[in-house]
């Protein structure tokens, strides 16, 4: 009596107790005790605690692997237990041979003891989303995912990666890497190569740093398969009601650009200010038992991964590097780009077979060097800065038109058509136009072209590292001019578009506003010198720009409400 009163062993009791909702529990305990008793010749022998926790994980479609890790065990001790204790008796039970752990629950099915299955492969008991959803059997939702039908290499990455996934069952993964290196691409492969596995597949971007909230609401509505429904008020109760799911079916969700809720600074891995609760929600996934999986793709490796990944653990991450030299050949040869053997090495080691890099290169070679790759490495003296010089000279050869919308892609901060660029540029440029431009930075890498199938139009975007430099030249040139008064970009562009969507609108504030502000404080010192500055640019400048299209007024009055903290202008006083 005492030993089933133990705090662990009503910890165990709590384990995988989904296992009742389908099977016939009840009946289970009480044959397999039988069964243990004549096997032992011990008639008041009963099934321990540990025991009914691996029966019901097995019954489940847990490995004992992850069982052992679930009930904190060593899993090698926890598999010879299994095998001189529960199995035996399952066979005296139904009398079948259990060869391995997943023809427990197929035996004890046909003997009966579940109470509805649908399906009758092996792995039946996971597939049954009845529990969940009752008609709807594979769901899947690639969200913003990219093409990824050319893609070269990367076998043995993808090899571990879906061991991991599929062998080892782990219920959390990271993909860590530079910008660029193909953590996108390789997260949709990955999901591509094992969608079968799960009832469920959710592939999402964090680029645009949704909050939790939205996340989990977007998650759990999925789940539902959008049907309406009282969704949890708190953080903490939609986290469980996920948890919940991720427990019923086997479901992989994807959550790209993980670092855009990082904080990105000195302490890596450490979340923005009011996006904490990411790191408890990455936290529970790792800690409790389901039988799904996250994958994330990030350039920083968040603190709870760090905390719980390893060899031995559900949590796993994997550093990406470069694309190997023939892979890497494959990319320029997609570009067009030939040279001899040693020139191509070496503009490969150059970028430390950084697929974007390389594909940036390529075209600039093109572009200023004639297809001439040994020129380019000559004259490229700082190439090893890497893909920052690389867009600096990119950029100094776009024309007017291409500036344009390079800004307006950025400012967008999301993919748009071809006529909401047209409707953002002023003054005024056709169609054909916009279309020409767009097709020639879509070559050259700098935008990169999807496809809305709400909508069934094409969409532009920018990969994240090119949307941040352009960011940065943004957030620079616009202090600039507020500084020395010499307006350009300011009147060209709007820092926060009129209009924009709720969470468009706080990215565009966070990212471009509050850096600019920022900026003029160091030069400036204080708040009111600040608001005198930009008072002083409208007062002195607005007769110019008065009979002029553009943005000036709008972008200075925004800056100096958020400046001062004033209450944000309506949308349609912008
Ligand atoms: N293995 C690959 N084969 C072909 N193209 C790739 C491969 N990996 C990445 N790319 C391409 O390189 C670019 C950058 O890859 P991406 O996955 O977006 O990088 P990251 O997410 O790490 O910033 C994309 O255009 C992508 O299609
Ligand atoms: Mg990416």
């Amino acid at each position: 009596m005492l030993l089933h009163s133990s705090p662990r062993n009503e910890e165990f009791a709590q384990k995988f107790v989904e296992a009742n909702e389908c099977w016939n529990l009840e009946q289970l305990y009480k044959d397999i005790t039988f069964a243990k008793q004549q096997e032992k010749q011990l008639y008041r022998k009963q099934l321990t605690p540990t025991e009914k926790a691996c029966l019901r994980g097995l019954i489940r479609g847990y490995s004992p692997t992850e069982i052992a890790w679930e009930l904190n065990r060593e899993p090698n001790g926890l598999r010879v237990e299994l095998s001189r204790g529960l199995y035996r008796y399952i066979e005296s039970l139904t009398g079948a041979r259990i060869k391995n752990w997943s023809n427990v629950s197929k035996e004890l099915e046909k003997k009966g003891y579940k109470f509805h299955s649908i399906g009758t492969n092996v792995t039946a008991n996971r597939r049954d989303v009845t529990c969940l959803v009752s008609t709807i059997e594979n769901h899947v939702d690639w969200g913003e995912a990219i093409d990824v039908s050319i893609f070269y290499g990367r076998h043995s990455e993808l090899t571990t990666l879906q061991h991991w996934v599929k062998q080892d069952k782990c219920r959390l993964v990271a993909l860590l890497g530079m910008g660029g290196i193909g953590k996108t691409a390789l997260s949709v492969k990955l999901a591509q190569l094992v969608q079968e596995e799960f009832d469920f597949v959710i592939w999402r971007s964090l680029r645009d740093a949704p909050t939790i909230e939205e996340l989990l609401d977007t998650l759990i509505k999925f789940f539902l398969c959008q049907q309406e429904t009282n969704l949890p008020e708190t953080v903490g109760a939609k986290i469980s009601r996920l948890i919940e799911y991720l427990r019923k079916a086997r479901c992989l969700i994807v959550l790209d650009n993980f670092d855009a809720i990082l904080s990105g600074g000195e302490r890596a891995g450490n979340y923005r200010s009011g996006y904490e609760d990411y790191g408890v929600m990455l936290q529970r996934l790792s800690e409790t038992a389901h039988q799904s999986c996250v994958v994330v793709t990030s350039r920083e490796k968040p603190t709870e991964v760090a905390a719980y990944s390893g060899e031995f653990l559900p949590v796993r991450t994997l550093q990406l590097s470069g694309l190997n030299n023939e892979d890497a050949q494959g990319i320029l040869a997609a570009k067009g780009l030939t040279g001899s053997v040693d020139e191509i090495e070496k503009l490969i080691e150059c970028y430390g077979g950084n697929p974007l890099a390389l594909k940036i290169a390529a075209t600039s070679i093109f572009d200023l060097f004639d297809g001439n790759i040994a020129d380019f490495i000559q004259e490229e003296t700082t190439l090893f800065n890497g893909v920052r010089n690389l867009l600096d000279r990119q950029f100094e050869r776009l024309s007017p038109l291409e500036e344009d919308v390079m800004y307006w892609t950025c400012i967008n901060r999301e993919p748009v058509p071809a006529a909401e660029l047209q409707s953002d540029i002023v003054p005024t440029v056709s169609k054909g136009n916009i279309l020409e431009s767009l097709e020639s930075l879509t070559w050259r890498s700098l935008i990169e072209k999807r496809r809305d199938a709400i909508h069934r139009v094409s969409t532009f975007t920018q990969q994240p590292v090119i949307m941040e430099y352009m960011t940065e030249r943004l957030v620079t040139g616009a202090t600039e001019e507020i500084t020395t008064g010499k307006i350009n970009l300011l009147n060209k562009y709007a820092l926060i578009k009129p209009n924009s969507k709720d969470y468009i609108r706080q990215s565009q504030i966070r990212v471009i506003i509050s850096p600019i502000l920022g900026n003029l404080q160091s030069n400036l010192k204080s708040q009111s010198e600040i608001e005198l500055k930009i008072k002083n640019n409208l007062d002195n400048l607005s007769d110019n720009f008065s009979n002029k299209p553009g943005y000036f007024s709008k972008n200075l009055i925004n800056l100096l409400c958020i400046n001062g903290q004033a209450r944000m202008p309506a949308p349609q006083e912008l």
